[in-house]
């Protein structure tokens, strides 16, 4: 009998603290607490552990927007977090923030063995800068043209109409996103992991088995194949962060200290629960267990650089990193403007939480595989299963109870085989849920629930109690039903918590715990029924999707901010030296999707070479002997295909590209003001 007890700790991945909640991070949280509460329904001590992931210059920059302080934003998205969390019966036990002074000692702490290992580098690195809000730009920060196809408006890590990736430093014409300006290149001297020293020790971790799902073990399989490499933990100030120990100016890069966060989110819980030993979850020779929930994108990151951080900080590495699949809408991507960017509070504005709860436990199960929340099946398999199925045993029998037996079930088990069946049942579903294996589960409840439905449709009570001496027959029916009920209640309790709770209320008893699925409720007085479950109608989906389209207008509205770059001067103006120029031939570029090479007579006798994104709009041919308007003053740049000393002007939606040619009269080299 004497099972052990586990102790364990689940996290899921901590919030960003810069924006709502949407119905993607519920996958993550469902799946989540699905498992912490069966697990203490199994009476191990689970610990859900998350927090809001502060750090990094988004945060940085949208606080400045919104004129406030850093800290003051993400204390308000965390609350806001909180909230929704809570609103969907998650069950965390705590829910910190990153900015901490526990997160701050312990990632200190960490970085100090780091470094007492020599696994710190030093190394000097360009990046781009922004000369005038006086910071160096993450990736996403600098938009330009595609190097590789000359696309325009694309983030500085790699082009989406292309796929290529590069740095920031090799688009053509960047701009910062944070003040409109070019941004320079600097140097700047940064701190490194040295990651490779752990592809050994990472190598065995992931063949011991178990840690990670076999489509996770074939990612890493094929970044030790690419070769890893030294990982950049500084960030150069001004940044939101904790400055690094001995390194004036240089900050914990955000993802160095977020998943300490987890550790920091579980300490802080401990200074008001004495009776749990910090210590005892991080020593390398711990028995307590560590579970991380995250999506596909952070991979790299639980998989690779924590545990690695944690083997060089000699504490214990996970015991598995859980990775789910992203969530789709009706088979796509969440669209705002389709109203399928489901907000948490939107989606709660008209349903139950237990509704997607059941319906994303109906469909997860231990792949990386994206999920898809088909609104239409949504709203049949809640009104088949939910309130057709389950429900509906217990309304079935409820009635009787009532008007002939005193809501008093009867003192024996009539069916004993059926019964074996049902609560035989524990053990396979109990495993089911441990592997995350839940859609299992959910398939073998549904099955039982029919069995149930369709032993009260053949007993038929109603016909049974037309008839005076079959009274104790019915009874011993609706007996049974309402047992057969309560077992399904105790199986599906982590993933519908407050339809149980109203189970266990019209059922008179204390709340259920796992081993409750084996003891038959007789002689027990039950309390009179009242619907559990409404049917989710069709216009009830439509509604949620207008109302967040009809948001989305609303913050469009609400947001005056000006479409344009940011004010300049005449003068600012006039540092651009323009000038009408003649195309004398233009080219194709070998490896360039949209660049022509054009050359150019730019009066004075002086020819230029430039490359210009407009392939995809002009035949070369078509731009000989044009007049165009040419920057002729910009700093020349060495591209891929040789030297470009200067632009074209043209005019585009980020497809297609229109040069800009001066009215008859004029003649290369006049300038343009
Ligand atoms: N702050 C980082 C995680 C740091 S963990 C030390 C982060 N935050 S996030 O807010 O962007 O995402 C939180 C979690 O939600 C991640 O695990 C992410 O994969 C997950 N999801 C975000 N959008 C999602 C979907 N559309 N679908 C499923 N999961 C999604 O990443
Ligand atoms: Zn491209």
């Amino acid at each position: 009998m004497s099972k052990k007890t586990r102790s364990m700790m689940v996290t899921c991945s901590l919030l960003y603290a810069n924006g709502d909640l949407h119905l993607g991070h519920m996958i993550e949280h469902i799946q989540t607490d699905i498992w912490a509460r069966f697990q203490r329904m199994q009476g191990h001590r689970c610990l859900y552990i998350c927090g809001s992931d502060c750090h990094g210059t988004p945060v940085m920059i949208s606080a400045e927007k919104q004129n406030m302080k850093p800290i003051e934003l993400v204390e308000k998205v965390r609350q806001q977090h909180m909230a929704d969390f809570a609103a969907f019966n998650i069950s965390f036990d705590n829910f910190y923030t990153s900015h901490s002074p526990e997160n701050k000692a312990l990632s200190e702490m960490i970085y100090r063995r780091l470094q007492d290992n020599g696994d710190i580098s030093k190394h000097t690195i360009e990046q781009a800068f922004d000369a005038e809000k006086q910071m160096f730009l993450p990736d996403r920060f600098v938009k330009g043209q595609c190097p590789k196809c000359g696309a325009m408006d694309q983030y500085g890590d790699g082009c989406e109409v292309c796929g290529a990736t590069y740095t920031p430093t090799e688009l053509i014409n960047p701009v910062s996103v944070v003040s409109g300006t070019m941004p320079v290149v600097r140097t700047s001297e940064h701190y490194f992991f040295e990651l490779p020293r752990y592809e050994a020790a990472l190598k065995k971790w992931m063949q011991e088995g178990h840690h990670l799902q076999p489509q996770v073990t074939r990612k890493m399989d094929e970044w030790f194949q690419q070769g890893l490499r030294h990982w950049n933990i500084s960030r150069d100030k001004p940044y939101f962060g904790f400055e690094i120990p001995d390194a004036p100016g240089k900050y914990f890069y955000v993802w160095f200290d977020a998943p300490i966060g987890y550790m920091a989110s579980l300490q802080n819980f401990c200074q008001d629960h004495p009776e749990i030993d910090f210590d005892a979850y991080w020593r390398p020779d711990t028995d307590t267990e560590l579970y991380h929930f995250i999506g596909k994108d952070v991979m790299y990151f639980h998989s690779l650089f924590w545990p690695a951080m944690l083997m060089a900080a000699k504490l214990r590495t996970p015991t598995a990193v859980c990775v789910h699949g992203f969530l789709t809408v009706n088979g796509e991507k969440m669209s705002k403007s389709r109203g399928t960017f489901i907000k948490v509070k939107s989606y709660l504005k008209h349903f139950k939480p237990d509704y997607l709860r059941y319906y994303f436990a109906a469909k997860l199960n231990s792949s990386i595989e994206d999920i898809d929340l088909n609104l239409d099946d949504f709203r049949a398999r809640v009104n088949a299963d939910l309130v057709g199925k389950l429900v509906n045993i217990a309304s079935r029998c409820a009635g009787f109870m009532h008007s002939h037996f005193n809501n008093t079930l009867a003192a024996e088990c009539g069916e004993k085989a059926l019964w074996r069946q049902f609560t035989d049942s524990a053990a396979s579903i109990a495993a089911h849920y441990e592997q995350f294996e839940y859609a299992k589960t959910m398939r073998e409840v549904m099955t039982l629930a029919d069995i149930a439905n369709q032993y009260i449709s053949e007993q038929a009570p109603w016909q049974l109690i037309k008839d005076e001496k079959n009274h104790a027959r019915v009874h011993a029916v609706c007996t049974m039903g309402i047992n057969l009920f309560k077992v399904l209640m105790v199986y599906l309790k982590p993933v519908v918590p407050t339809l149980v709770q109203d189970a266990e209320r019209f059922l008179n008893i204390e709340p259920l715990q796992w081993q409750d699925s084996g003891v038959f409720l007789g002689e027990h007085r039950i309390n009179r029924f009242t619907p559990l479950l409404q049917r989710i109608q069709p216009q009830e989906i439509n509604m949620m999707l207008e109302n967040e389209k009809s948001s989305l207008t609303e913050t469009k509205t609400q947001q005056v901010e000006s479409p344009f770059k940011p004010e300049i001067t005449i003068d600012d103006f006039a540092k651009v030296d323009l000038r009408v120029a003649k195309i004398i031939s233009a080219e194709q570029v070998e490896g360039a999707d949209k660049l022509l090479r054009i050359t150019l007579d730019v009066g004075e006798g002086i020819k230029k070479q430039v490359f210009a994104g407009i392939k995809g709009s002009y035949r070369p041919e078509d731009l000989q002997d044009k007049q165009i308007i040419f920057v002729a003053n910009l700093k020349p740049r060495k591209m891929r295909f040789g030297l470009s000393e200067g632009m074209i002007l043209a005019a585009g939606n980020g497809q297609s590209s229109f040069v800009l040619s001066p009215d008859n009269g004029a003649n290369a080299g006049d300038i343009v003001k």
